[in-house]
């Protein structure tokens, strides 16, 4: 008997589809800012960033569900804007806080590592060789993006 493509289930194409949509994305942001703001191990990260964290729950859950191939809100209100560029701007970056950031993302994720260890290991990599680069271009704004958000 040949299945008909019709009768396949539906194949989720883009890591933003295989996650659930941006429910899922705005938890995992949720935990990562709880646990930055509570846990002293991520003492140093908590302190570069401001005194409120709701903003940032809202900026970087619009940023991943772009960047996992959701809708492009964050594009579309950061028109020309790197974000590999806007953190060269930024002040505190270095390989400390690089390193709690991806520590403090991974145990965020914990809990979509136990149910898709494919889909965290792939955007675990990704983020980590991203903040690798953010912290060797640390003070080295490039002109034509320094500013931008
Ligand atoms: C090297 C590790 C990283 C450090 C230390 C770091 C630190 C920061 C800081 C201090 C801010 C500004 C916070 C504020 O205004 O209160 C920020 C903003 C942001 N970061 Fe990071 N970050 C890192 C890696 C990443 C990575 C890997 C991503 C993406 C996967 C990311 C996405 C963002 C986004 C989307 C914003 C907000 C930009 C905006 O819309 O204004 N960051 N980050």
């Amino acid at each position: 008997m040949s299945l008909r493509p019709q009768t396949l289930p539906k194949q989720p194409t883009t890591p933003f589809e295989r996650i659930g949509g941006r429910e899922p994305v705005a938890g995992l942001v949720m935990r990562f800012y709880d646990l930055m703001d509570r846990d002293p191990a991520f003492a140093e990260l908590r302190a570069i960033h401001g005194p409120d964290l709701g903003e940032m729950k809202e900026k970087l859950t619009d940023f991943l569900v772009a960047w996992m191939g959701g809708p492009r809100d964050w594009f579309d209100k950061n028109p020309g804007a790197c974000i590999m560029s806007a953190h060269a701007a930024m002040k505190g970056i270095d390989t400390q806080t690089a390193d709690q950031w991806m520590a403090c993302m991974e145990r965020a994720a914990e809990d979509i590592a136990a149910t898709d260890p494919d889909l965290a290991t792939s955007m675990l990599t990704s983020m980590r060789s991203m903040g690798r680069t953010m912290a060797r271009r640390a003070g080295q704004p490039s002109e034509s993006y320094a500013g931008k958000l």
